[in-house]
């Protein structure tokens, strides 16, 4: 039997930093919702205990550095499983991008293995697993909008967002997220309003949610590569409600109502950005 799980982009509506930890992380607080760009996994049982991961990427190994890989490996010693699969990736969500692809990929494998292997390991419990894979994986086994803390490893789930239409335009630089955590300033007084944002998300009040959109990392970036204040300011420009980045970029997202002025926007942007793309809020 071949089992197919869809690995949604995520997008951060926030991105606070409290402090540096003494484990080198740092303390986060993060507003994400998903988004309808995602990645196929295809699970194919193996005869033989191993693990196989194939795609077709310029970018992403297909060997024990790629999250989807790590995540089998992790599953198959937590619980003793002495089967194979082979997982096959087909990438639609850009790489180093700051939409969570990768943490998405091994979301996707734990879930499909416990059908896979029929385990039923409840979400909570996959999640805490994800964590050992990467920050942002827990929230992508959740898979839902969400508010990360801690680590990222953190998660309480939230309402959905309003529903609205999201471009995304991703310049040609790909960002180490390691890097812009590193260069962030504990310094900088200018945090989003995690709060506002909850309780626009509890009112479905999508114009206070735009104007409360923040996230700490994205100066960081930009002072790394200027393009991305530039692509931000052409979303603003361009007449997107609310404009920011997501993760540790450089993807900037721009939020819109109506589909009509998001397929003009969407349009304005190609010419300018090689990457941009026209979605809808997942939830
Ligand atoms: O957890 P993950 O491997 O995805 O994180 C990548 C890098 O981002 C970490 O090595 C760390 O430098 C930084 N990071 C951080 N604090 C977090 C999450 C990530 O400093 N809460």
């Amino acid at each position: 039997m071949v089992l197919f799980e869809r690995a949604p982009a995520k997008i951060n509506l926030s991105l606070d930093i409290l402090g540096k930890r003494d484990d080198g992380y740092h303390e986060v607080e993060m507003i994400m919702t998903t988004i309808d760009l995602s990645d196929r996994i295809e699970l194919h049982p193996l005869d033989q205990d191993r693990i196989d991961v194939s795609l077709e990427s310029r970018y992403v190994p297909n060997d024990e550095r790629n999250l989807a890989f790590k995540a089998a490996q992790i599953f198959k010693t937590m619980y003793n499983i002495e089967k194979g699969v082979h997982i096959k990736i087909e990438k639609s969500i850009p790489v180093s991008a700051g939409l969570g692809g990768g943490s998405s990929d091994a979301a996707a494998v734990l879930r499909g293995l416990n059908r896979l292997w029929s385990m039923n390991i409840p979400t909570e419990e996959l999640a805490a697993l994800g964590a050992h894979i990467g920050s942002d994986v827990p929230f992508c086994v959740h898979n839902s909008t969400a508010i990360a803390k801690g680590r990222g490893e953190r998660i309480e789930k939230l309402p959905s967002p309003p529903s609205c239409w999201v471009i995304l335009a991703k310049p040609n630089i790909g960002v180490s997220t390691r890097t812009i955590f590193q260069r962030f300033d504990m310094s900088c007084i200018t945090h989003p309003s995690t709060s506002e944002i909850i309780s626009a998300l509890e009112e479905k009040n999508f114009i206070k949610l735009c104007n409360n959109l923040g996230n700490v990392l994205e100066s960081v970036t930009i002072k790394l590569h200027p393009e991305v204040q530039q692509i931000k300011d052409r979303m603003k420009y361009a007449g997107s409600a609310g404009v920011l980045m997501s993760g540790s970029g450089p993807t900037i997202y721009g939020l819109v109502q109506h589909e009509n002025k998001a397929r003009r926007i969407y349009n304005g942007l190609r010419g300018f950005c090689e990457e941009v793309y026209i979605v809808r809020i997942l939830g």
